[in-house]
């Protein structure tokens, strides 16, 4: 009979990001002590959209951890896209502000694009701005957007092969799938992967999981991959976060990631849980371009 038993571990993001905001705050001790500038970053939240409120919540209450200022500016959905520009120039030019974002989404009148691209690259520690997306794709000092940085991270701490590996990216998006190739096709540790994208167009997707060692599964499909569509040993990271009514949590819904976890645990090395594995990271990861942005430590 096919032995199918395998050894999982569980990579536990959240200890991990725990961790690295505890370094992050020693370090800032360290600075504001030698009289150096504790590092301060704005958010700029639009509307009331729930998850954009949590997540906003999470990095102000992070900074707070890391030994950060930290800045909230909030508009109604009517901001008109001129105004919120205004803002983005505002913070451009002001001193104090080492670092800002603009939550994504934005209401369906302001260009995403064109915000991304008034926010000065020396700020964008999203890592969203083309100019920052440019110089990581070619292997340049930059911001790394959160989560593709916060998933390299996670293979770095649990020391997972990835040289020479099989990695199928699922999903093509421009915060995560193109990305998070992009790293781990690098030349260097944690990438040197041979890299395959899969998308909604993709024909053998399940042959491509199938042989694959490395599964970054980042489509927004709740309970997209099913047992059978991975191989023993496999490593998967699970990027899903789609909120789905459940009448079992106060809040009314539940953090579903893209991967039936049940049927894929089981055959895997090592594989994220969500809630608690990817998701913590990204924020972790925001904290970590903040200090780079307060240290001056990419861009003069
Ligand atoms: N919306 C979802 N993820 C993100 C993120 O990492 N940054 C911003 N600004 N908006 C988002």
């Amino acid at each position: 009979m096919k032995d199918n038993s395998q050894n999982t571990q569980l990579i536990d993001g959240k200890a991990i990001s725990e961790q690295i905001k505890q370094e992050i705050a020693a370090e800032v001790a360290e600075i504001t002590a030698n009289g150096g500038k504790r590092p301060h970053l704005a958010a700029v939240l639009v509307g009331h959209d729930g998850g954009s409120e949590t997540y906003v919540a999470a990095k102000v209450k992070a900074c707070e951890v890391c030994g950060f200022n930290s800045s909230l500016i909030r508009y109604e959905d009517d901001v008109t896209e001129e105004e919120l520009l205004a803002k983005v120039r505002e913070l451009n030019a002001d001193d104090d502000i080492d670092g800002f974002i603009v939550q994504l989404p934005l209401p369906k009148h302001i260009s995403e694009q064109k915000v991304i691209e008034t926010i000065d690259f020396r700020k964008d520690v999203d890592g969203f701005h083309p100019i920052n997306v440019g110089r990581m794709s070619i292997g340049l000092p930059c911001y790394i957007s959160a989560t593709p940085n916060g998933i390299i991270e996670l293979l770095r701490r649990y020391n997972i092969e990835t040289t020479g590996k099989k990695c199928v990216v699922l999903g093509r998006s421009n915060i995560v799938g193109k990305p998070v190739a992009m790293l781990m096709m690098q030349k260097s540790y944690p990438g040197d992967a041979t890299v395959t994208v899969c998308h909604s167009r993709s024909k053998d997707l399940v042959k491509e999981c199938r042989e694959a060692d490395i599964i970054i599964a980042a489509l927004g499909q709740p309970d997209f991959l099913k047992g059978d569509m991975v191989k023993k040993g496999a490593v998967v990271i699970d990027v899903g976060t789609t909120r789905v009514p459940s009448d079992k949590t106060k809040s009314g819904f539940k953090l579903t990631g893209d991967v039936r976890f049940n049927e894929v645990a089981p055959k895997c090395s090592f594989i994220t849980p969500v809630p608690g594995g990817v998701g913590p990271m990204t924020i972790v990861s925001l904290m970590k371009n903040t200090l780079l942005a307060g240290k001056k430590a990419i861009y003069k």
